[in-house]
């Protein structure tokens, strides 16, 4: 089936953090995920899920300035941020292709900026602010490239029901 686009709406920090963290629970091979979205959207608030359904227990914050952080979690998971990469030649300089995906999870912010760097094969997330700038709530889109994100996006929507009510209901993978 073709999951061309998929959307989950969250209504606060938390929530958008439970969908990554949920997402990461279906995560057991190497992929990347592309997040997309304006500053301050929750982009590494996703990310922050993602580590703690992979069992990561570092606490993780923003790559802005550094790049890249490296996490140990059931998979590994290297978080970049693009935004502020000057050019190419530094994702050279940070092994970027080793990572791609490399042993991991690659989640990457920003990667629209060198779009081309991204493998055919990758999930994209893309979250938006539905309303007022000020509102809270976001709309989550699951796009993915290629066959084992469609899987993976498609498993990952039969086990979540995300209720307007604010209950959430899933069934883990077995
Ligand atoms: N529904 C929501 N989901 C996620 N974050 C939310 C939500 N509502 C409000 N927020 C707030 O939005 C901010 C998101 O910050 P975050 O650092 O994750 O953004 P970002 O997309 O990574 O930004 P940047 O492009 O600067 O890296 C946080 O301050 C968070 O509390
Ligand atoms: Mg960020």
């Amino acid at each position: 089936m073709q999951q061309a686009e998929a959307f989950l709406t969250t209504g606060n920090e938390e929530e958008t953090a439970h969908i990554g963290e949920l997402l990461g629970y279906f995560l057991s091979y190497p992929l990347v995920i592309a997040l997309q979205g304006d500053l301050g959207t929750g982009k590494t608030v996703f990310v922050r899920g993602i580590g703690r359904g992979l069992g990561v227990e570092e606490q993780i914050s923003s790559p802005t300035f550094v790049l890249l952080k490296i996490y140990d979690g059931r998979l590994p998971l290297y978080h970049f941020d693009f935004y502020r990469l000057s050019d190419e030649e530094e994702t050279i300089e940070l092994g970027f292709e080793d990572y791609l995906p490399g042993e991991g999870i690659a989640c990457i912010e920003w990667a629209e900026r060198l779009p081309h760097l991204l493998p055919p094969e990758h999930l994209q997330v893309r979250i938006e602010r539905t309303g007022e700038e000020v509102d809270d709530k976001r709309c989550i889109w699951f796009d993915p490239g290629g066959t084992a994100a469609e899987k993976l996006v498609e498993t990952f929507f039969e086990a979540v029901t995300w209720r307007t009510n604010g209950n959430l209901h899933m069934e883990l993978p077995g």
